[in-house]
């Protein structure tokens, strides 16, 4: 067994003439929160969806248990266990927490000559492992619409600890989401933590992260700024980073519009 149960060795990758990520390094382990930090286009959506099987890195290593991996598709990269929350996150409104909760794999039972999806033993299973996951559902047949959207993020969390993920992916679960609502999602993120599964933690509020995360990795404009444990950086050395990136990018696009003006001069 590696140390890591994912390793990405200077990916890069590009979408034509645009770097959406260059040189990236980064570790996970199991049991830990790894939290990646950055502004709107630094790359943070590219470099899950890399690890999730959506892209293929277009130059550097991808390993899984230190064994060079490709995934051809999401599927492929959830069979092996790594799940992936998108914000949108895939719930279908009109059909009950139990449907959802087992999308696509469905348990059922023989009822004559045909196979049918067994509600009761499914609803049972649906409430017990939200339970788990601290989230009181009053019927599992309501429709998923009648949740909050912080319940949602929850269910679609349990769901993806039920069927076995190792690695967790979370793509700004609390970007939606209030203060309150904000605050039971990270209890989940917690709890899968101490189950042992690996979490990333995609956000660009620190404050949000802080409190749950073990590691973070500071991307800005395709490029990784660093990685740092918990124990070695405050809340606010993260904000200062942050925010210096952000000057930056400030800087190099008022200089551009200079150039722009003086060449048309
Ligand atoms: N499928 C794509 N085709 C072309 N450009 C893309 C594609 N996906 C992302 N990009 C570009 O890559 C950069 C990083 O985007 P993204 O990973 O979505 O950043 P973030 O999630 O941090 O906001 C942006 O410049 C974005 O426009
Ligand atoms: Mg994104």
């Amino acid at each position: 067994m590696s140390e890591f149960i994912l390793e990405l060795k200077n990916v890069s990758r590009y979408f034509g003439s645009v770097i959406a990520l260059k040189d990236i390094n980064m570790q996970i382990k199991l049991g830990e929160v790894h939290c990646l930090l950055g502004d709107n286009g630094a790359g943070k959506s590219t470099l899950i969806k890399t690890l999730a099987g959506v892209h293929e890195p277009s130059e550097g290593e991808f390993l899984m248990n230190a064994e060079p991996t490709a995934f051809s598709s999401p599927r492929d990269a959830l069979d092996a266990g790594i799940a992936t929350v998108y914000q949108d996150l895939a719930l279908v409104n009109l059909m009950s927490v139990t449907r959802n909760f087992f999308m696509g794999r469905e348990i059922t039972k023989k009822w004559g000559p045909f196979s049918v999806f067994d509600t009761e033993k499914a609803n049972e299973i649906a409430r017990a492992g939200l339970a788990e996951m601290g989230i009181d559902v009053r019927d599992p047949e309501h429709p998923i619409g009648t949740m909050s959207g912080g319940e949602r993020q929850c269910l679609a969390i349990a769901r993806a600890i039920h069927f076995g993920a190792k690695v967790l992916i979370l793509d700004e679960p609390t970007a939606a989401l209030g203060v309150k609502q904000s605050a039971n999602v990270l209890k989940v993120v917690a709890r899968a933590r101490a189950r042992g599964l690996a979490v990333i933690l995609i956000t660009h509020n620190v404050h949000h992260a802080y409190p749950v995360a073990d590691r973070f990795t500071l991307l800005n404009r395709g490029k990784s700024l660093g990685t740092w444990l918990k124990s070695d950086v405050s809340r606010e050395e993260i904000l200062e980073m942050m925010a210096g990136g952000q000057e930056l990018e400030n800087l190099e696009a008022e200089l551009a519009e200079f150039a722009r003006l003086d060449e048309s001069a």
